[in-house]
């Protein structure tokens, strides 16, 4: 892959592909700029190097039609904030008017496209719709790790009708500290897996087993581990069609010597409401009638002790419905117990970015992935087609 750090932009109409999906609150207000700011060291080198800066992105799925919802203003807005300079918001990503924007441009300016699915033919990886993207730049730069694990025009196809197609910082950093993690990594090597479903997480279970040193599950996906060796769990979540693979994936980290961690205590709770009575018991006393929220806190001194000699630590998935305050003690506890550790820790998808800023903890952590599907599918050992796109322009 080349880098943005490999070629001339200066004058250059640079086209880049990041990923601005970031989340609103009840009063339409950006709640988390997080993916913002993450491209800034990008966006910043291109201003210092007098490019004309063409910056795209989706939001939300609106499913190919104009959604004012999902409008990137608010987006604009706050970029030009940052980067204390004016963003221009297009009012479309292809067409005339945008094609007239852009041949005014001077080096340093910004503009900000309209959202890219807006479109039907992003999501279908179209070619036409991709030459139109294609034709407003002479450079494109794929900074949009978050959304390199999907197939769309804007991320895949762009790159066989542009000259020039390199990687911006943040898609390095990511690949960059994935490898460090997972190809490359310091041992012990740690994984924490949680979150709702084993079956979203069975591809990445199965390929981290070829990796890693030691397993700390959790989340409601630990219960039908814990189904697996017998333990009857009250009303808690089980996948009962994947008991059985539960219980291969337990006997194949037994056969290659990684030690598996379960629950051995849970906060149980009397229904699925923050409001619900709760309990801390041993797993083999879930009552009935309840059903496991979070793990327990001899489950937390037990997990905390598996971590002393890790150098290195990759988690993905809450361990808990930390979304629920009452339940959101063990997830908060892990996120310290990770802070707290000598080892190269990082940290992506399923919401435990979220988790990490909720405990206050997001300085003590090496790196947090901005990255949910991407950052699955690397764990599941999958290509990123962004990526390959990259590769692929390169090869040639
Ligand atoms: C994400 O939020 O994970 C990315 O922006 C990708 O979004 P998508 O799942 O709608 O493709």
């Amino acid at each position: 892959m080349k880098r943005i750090q490999d070629v001339a932009i200066s004058g250059k109409r640079v086209f880049f592909r990041v990923d601005f999906n970031v989340p609103f609150d009840e009063y339409q207000n950006i709640a988390d700029d997080t993916r913002i700011r993450a491209v800034l060291p990008t966006l910043k080198y291109a201003l210092d190097h007098n490019a004309k800066l063409i910056i795209a992105s989706h939001m939300g799925r609106p499913k190919g039609a104009v959604v004012p919802e999902f409008r990137l203003s608010p987006v604009a807005k706050r970029l030009g904030r940052l980067l204390e300079k004016e963003v221009k918001m297009a009012t479309d990503c292809v067409g005339p008017q945008v094609k007239e924007l852009i041949s005014g441009m001077k080096p340093g300016d910004i503009v900000l496209l309209e959202n890219l699915r807006f479109h039907p033919e992003e999501q279908k990886n179209n070619d036409v719709f991709a030459k139109e993207l294609a034709a407003l730049c002479d450079i494109y730069v794929n900074d949009a790790f978050a959304v390199s694990h999907r197939v769309n025009a804007s991320v895949g196809a762009i790159t066989k009708y542009v000259p020039l197609s390199v990687g911006g910082f943040l898609l390095q950093k990511e690949l960059d500290y994935f490898e460090k993690a997972m190809a490359d990594p310091q041992r012990p090597l740690v994984a924490i897996v949680g979150g709702a479903k084993v079956s979203s997480k069975l591809g990445a279970l199965e390929n981290m087993l070829k990796h890693v040193d030691k397993f700390i599950i959790g989340g409601a996906m630990a219960n039908t581990f814990l189904k697996s060796m017998g333990y009857t769990l009250g009303k808690s979540k089980i996948e009962d069609d994947l008991v059985e693979v539960a219980a291969s994936v337990m006997k194949k980290a037994a056969d290659r010597g990684i030690k598996l961690y379960l629950p051995i205590d849970a906060v149980a709770a009397s229904r699925f409401d923050p409001k619900a009575e709760v309990k801390k018991v041993p797993i083999q006393e879930i009552p009935p009638d309840w059903m496991v929220m979070d793990i327990g806190p001899a489950t937390s001194l037990l997990y905390a002790e598996a971590l002393y000699d890790a150098k290195t630590i990759i988690w993905n998935g809450p361990l808990g419905v930390f979304e629920m305050d009452a339940f959101s003690g063990g997830t908060i506890a892990m996120v310290r117990n990770v802070a707290d550790s000598y080892a190269l820790t990082i940290v992506g998808g399923g919401d435990t970015d979220v988790a990490v800023h909720k405990a206050g903890e997001s300085d003590r952590i090496t790196y947090i992935s901005t990255g949910g599907g991407a950052f699955l599918a690397l764990l599941e050992g999958k290509s990123l087609p962004g990526v390959a796109a990259l590769d692929e322009t390169d090869r040639k």
